[in-house]
């Protein structure tokens, strides 16, 4: 699994062109095998004051200046795609890229509903998924957001759709990026596939079962 994800990675910083063709090809199957499900499912674990949206029914503008909002700090250990305006139009079409964002329906006016509001974005969560069945965890919280649970609330999302449909959950998390690391074993079970000294980076799983508190105390300990 790990050479695979390497490959990947190699083909999209090396061969844009083979990375674009094989998007298109992995869109129109992810849509062929998982379509139906995706457009069936819907989100419980909402956070109170939030609502979801769909990457592809927000504007491009609003998600380019979400990103553009974001301090240098935030793309320290987040670098999941090109933040301008052609690639997240692009993002928007792939059907095997499953995005969104978390409104935030207190801000301006709490008693109009929210979908009356130009939308106040404070977090993008993501799936890249693939056809045969794998899915690649992201997520951004607004600086205005951090620390208030938003992190862990994503993560909680992403499992919720992502092993509904099916989905084996994978994820990068940086040794030195405790946030995420915290964040992913507060809200899930966690496999470590493989630990990368040298790029100081985790391989994990996502596993579809209850947390252990105590696996999740010990991993706790060893991080901070
Ligand atoms: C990683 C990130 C999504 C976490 O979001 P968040 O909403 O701030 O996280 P939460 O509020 O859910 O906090 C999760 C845990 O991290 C801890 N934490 C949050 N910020 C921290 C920091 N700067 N240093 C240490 N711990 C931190 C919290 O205390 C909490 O731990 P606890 O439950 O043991 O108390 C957010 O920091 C972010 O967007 N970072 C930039 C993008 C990125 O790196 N994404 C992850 C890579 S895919």
């Amino acid at each position: 699994m790990a050479i695979g994800y390497k490959i990947a990675h190699v083909i999209r910083d090396k061969f844009p062109w083979l990375w674009d063709l094989t998007e298109r090809f992995n869109s129109i199957l992810f849509s062929i095998r998982y379509g139906e499900t995706v457009s069936r499912f819907r989100f419980s674990a909402i956070p109170d004051g939030y609502k979801i949206m769909r990457m592809e029914d927000v504007s491009t503008e609003d998600i380019v200046n979400f990103f553009a909002k974001q301090p240098a700090e935030a793309f320290t250990f987040f670098k999941p795609h090109g933040f301008d305006y052609k690639s997240i139009q692009s993002l928007q079409k792939n059907k095997a890229f499953l995005a969104f964002f978390l409104i935030d329906c207190t801000q301006d006016d709490a008693e109009r509903p929210c979908d009356d509001k130009q939308p106040t974005i404070a977090g993008y969560f993501f799936i890249r998924s693939f056809f045969h069945g794998k899915g690649f965890r992201g997520r951004m919280v607004d600086i205005d957001y951090r620390n208030k649970g938003l992190g862990t609330a994503m993560n909680k999302l992403l499992n919720e759709i992502g092993f509904s449909i099916g989905l084996r959950l994978y994820e990068t998390i940086s040794m030195d990026n405790i946030a995420s690391y915290r964040s992913a074993i507060k809200a899930s079970n966690i496999k470590i596939i493989n630990e990368d000294f040298e790029k100081r980076e985790y391989f994990i799983e996502i596993i579809d079962e209850p947390i252990s508190p105590k696996a999740n105390d010990e991993r706790s300990e060893n991080i901070s």
